[in-house]
C-alpha cells in the first residue's frame, strides 16, 4: 500500500512538474490511472519517442554536464540512466524533451566522428564526447528549467533475481506473491521507452524514400504482457493503413494517385526481396544495429537483429498484420481486470519452471498459446472475468473497423469502457490459479477445439494434439507446432501445479510463524520448483539440468536467450 502511496505522490509530482514546463501530452498521459485504450497507449509512446534522444556517456556522473549542455536545445522533463553490459559496462541517457522540435534540435547538432569512416548517419542514437580544451563556447540555454532527476533504471535486465525471491518469501499471502512476481518483472517504463525509440529509429531511417511508412511495435513489448528482456515484435508498414480511415478518406478518395512501381512478382516473393533489402540496409547503415538474421521462408518471412545500445532483441516482419491486432485484443483483455495480467505471469513462470516453454521455437507450446489458454479459461468461467472476441467483434463500432490487406476482418470494440462488460466475479488470484490447473487438468484435448471466439470447448476439425483456434484467422490453429508428448506433459504438469497449490492454498490459512516463513519457499514459489521434472528433451539446444527455485530465478528469459548468432 505505501509503494501505492508514494507512486500516487510521484505522479502528481510529474504531472505538476510537467504542466509547469508546458508539456501537457506528457502531462495528460500519466493522468489515465483507469483502463486505457491501446490506440492512447500506443500513441503516447510513440509520441514521447518523437521528444527523445538516447546519449552514450563514460558514467551517470556526465549527467549533469550532458544536461547543461543539451538543455541549449530544449527544456528537459526526464533523463534515464542505464547500462549495457558488454566487457565493460557501456553507459547510456535517455533524455525526453518537451516537443519533438526540440529533440529534433539537439539530434542536428549532431556531428559525424570524423576519426571514424562510417557513412553519417542521422538518428536518435548519439554520444557525448569530452569538451575540447578550454571548454568550449558556452551557447545560454533556451528554455531554463531545474534538473530532472536521473532515474537510474535497468531497462533491459530483470531485477535482482535474489532481491525478488526475497520479497515474494516475506509477502503476506499467495495474493502478494503474485502481485510481486507481477510488479517486479514485467517490462518497466524505460523498457517501454526503449522499444519504442527502437520503432522509431527503423522508421526515421527510411522516412525519405517512404513518408508514410510506420514501424509498429506489437507483441509482448506493447500487450502488457511483457516482462523485462523480452524482445521486440516490430512491423514495418509502407502505407498508414494501420488505424481507422479518416471520414474524409473514406468519403472522398483523393484523385490524384502515386505512380508506383510495378509488381513483377507475387506478393510473397516480393515481399521476401524487400526485406532482403531492407535487411542490408539495416545491417549496413544503422547505429546499433548488429547481428541481422534474414529469416525469408517462415510463414510470416522477419529480419532479426540485435541492437547493442539498447540491449535489445528486435523481430522486424512486414506481413503479419493479424498479430498487431492480436496484440491489441491482449492489450484490452489484460484492461479489463486487474487479476489477467498477475496470473498470466505467475502461469508463464510456472510454464518456464518446469521446460513446458522454451526459449527456441518447437513441438513445445508458446508462450503465445499459453496466454490464450489462460484467456480462454478466463472467459469459460461460470462468471466469466473476460468477454468472448465473438462479444467484442458484434459490438464493433464504424471506428472499428479493420480489414487486413488479405480481407481478414480485425473489427472488434476498441473501445473497453463504452463495451459496458462487468464481471461479477469476485474469486481470489490464488483461486484462479488453482482453478486454472484444475480446468486443464480435466479438459478433452483429444476432442476439444478452444475457442477464444466462442469461449468455449468445440469439436477438433483435426488431429493436432492441441488446437486453439486462431482468433482472426479462425481456419488456423495457433498452437499447431504442439506435439502429442508435449501436450500430455503439459496435462501431467497441471495435475501436479494443481496438487501443489492445494495444499499452499490450504497451509497459508493455518497460522504460522512469520520468521519461519521468510527462511523457506512457500506459496507459489513451491510452483517452480521441479528439481525432480526436469525434463530432457532430444531437440533442446541447452543442456537440461536440475532446475531450483533460486535457479529458476537466474534462468534467462525467453527473448534474452536466443542471444544473437555472429
Ligand atoms: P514473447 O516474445 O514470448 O514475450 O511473447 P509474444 O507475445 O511477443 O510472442 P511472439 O513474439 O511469439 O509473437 C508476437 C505476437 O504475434 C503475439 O503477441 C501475438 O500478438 C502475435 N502472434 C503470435 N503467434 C500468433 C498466431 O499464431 N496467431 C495470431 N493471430 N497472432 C499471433
Ligand atoms: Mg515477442
Amino acid at each position: 500500500m505505501n509503494s501505492l502511496v508514494r507512486r500516487t505522490q510521484q505522479l502528481s509530482l510529474w504531472r505538476t512538474y510537467c504542466v509547469k514546463h508546458n508539456a501537457p501530452e506528457a502531462a495528460s498521459a500519466t493522468r489515465n490511472t483507469g483502463k486505457s485504450n491501446y490506440g492512447e497507449f500506443i500513441g503516447h509512446h510513440q509520441r514521447q519517442a518523437r521528444r527523445s534522444i538516447v546519449v552514450q556517456v563514460s558514467s551517470e556522473k556526465s549527467y549533469a554536464e550532458l544536461y547543461n549542455y543539451c538543455s541549449r536545445f530544449g527544456s528537459i522533463l526526464a533523463a534515464h540512466h542505464y547500462c549495457v553490459r558488454q566487457e565493460e559496462a557501456l553507459h547510456y541517457v535517455l533524455l525526453e524533451y518537451a516537443t519533438p522540435g526540440e529533440a529534433e534540435a539537439a539530434i542536428g547538432a549532431g556531428v559525424t566522428n570524423g576519426e571514424l569512416t562510417g557513412v553519417p548517419v542521422r538518428s536518435p542514437f548519439l554520444w557525448f564526447r569530452a569538451a575540447a580544451a578550454g571548454g568550449g563556447r558556452r551557447s545560454p540555454k533556451l528554455t531554463p528549467s531545474p534538473m530532472p532527476h536521473l532515474v537510474s533504471l535497468d531497462g533491459t535486465r530483470q531485477v535482482e533475481q535474489a532481491h525478488l525471491l526475497e520479497l515474494m518469501r516475506s509477502a503476506r499471502d499467495i495474493e502478494e506473491q503474485v502481485q510481486l512476481l507481477h510488479e517486479h518483472t514485467r517490462l518497466n517504463e524505460l523498457g517501454i521507452r526503449i522499444r519504442f525509440l527502437a520503432a522509431l529509429q527503423v522508421q526515421l531511417a527510411i522516412a525519405g524514400m517512404f513518408p508514410a511508412a510506420q514501424a509498429h511495435p506489437f507483441g509482448s513489448s506493447v500487450n502488457g504482457f511483457g516482462r523485462m528482456g523480452c524482445d521486440l515484435d516490430l512491423i514495418l508498414r509502407f502505407d498508414n493503413d494501420m488505424g481507422a480511415k479518416s471520414p474524409l478518406e473514406a468519403s472522398e478518395p483523393s484523385r490524384l494517385v502515386f505512380h508506383t512501381k510495378e509488381n513483377l512478382s507475387n506478393g510473397r516473393s516480393q515481399t521476401q526481396r524487400h526485406m532482403e533489402c531492407f535487411g542490408d540496409m539495416l545491417h549496413l547503415f544503422l547505429p546499433g544495429v548488429c547481428h541481422v538474421r534474414r529469416i525469408l521462408q517462415a510463414r510470416v518471412p522477419i529480419i532479426k537483429y540485435h541492437h547493442e545500445h539498447l540491449d535489445l532483441e528486435v523481430d522486424l516482419s512486414m506481413s503479419n498484420l493479424t498479430g498487431f491486432y492480436m496484440s491489441e485484443l491482449l492489450y484490452m483483455f489484460g484492461e479489463m481486470d486487474p487479476r489477467v495480467r498477475p496470473l498470466t505471469f505467475s502461469i508463464r513462470r510456472w510454464a518456464q519452471s518446469c521446460g513446458l516453454t522454451n526459449p527456441s521455437p518447437g513441438r513445445w507450446i508458446s508462450n503465445f498459446s499459453l496466454t490464450c489458454l489462460v484467456m480462454f479459461f478466463l472467459q469459460q468461467l461460470r462468471q466469466p472475468i473476460l468477454p468472448t472476441i465473438g462479444a467484442l467483434a458484434k459490438s464493433a463500432e464504424p471506428g472499428d473497423s479493420r480489414v487486413t490487406e488479405d480481407g481478414i476482418s480485425c473489427s472488434f470494440a476498441r473501445n473497453v469502457e463504452r463495451l459496458g462488460f462487468r464481471s461479477r466475479n469476485q474469486s481470489s488470484m490464488s483461486e484462479l490459479l488453482l482453478q486454472f490447473f484444475e480446468f486443464y487438468s480435466q479438459f478433452d484435448f483429444h476432442n476439444r477445439a478452444i475457442s477464444l471466439n466462442e469461449g468455449r470447448g468445440l469439436s477438433k476439425p483435426d488431429h493436432s494434439a492441441m488446437y486453439i483456434v486462431n482468433p482472426l484467422e479462425q481456419l488456423l490453429n495457433v498452437s499447431k507446432n504442439v506435439s502429442l508428448e508435449e501436450c500430455e506433459r503439459l496435462r501431467i504438469e497441471v495435475r501436479n501445479a494443481a496438487w501443489v497449490l492445494e495444499s499452499e492454498v490450504e497451509n497459508a490459512s493455518l497460522p504460522d510463524g512469520e520468521g519461519e516463513r521468510r527462511e523457506l519457499s512457500w506459496g507459489v514459489l513451491n510452483l517452480f520448483k521441479h528439481p525432480e521434472r526436469a525434463v530432457i528433451r532430444p531437440n533442446m539446444f541447452f543442456k537440461p539440468r536440475m532446475v531450483e527455485v533460486s535457479d529458476l530465478f537466474e534462468q534467462k528469459e525467453a527473448g534474452s536467450m536466443s542471444s544473437p548468432n555472429p
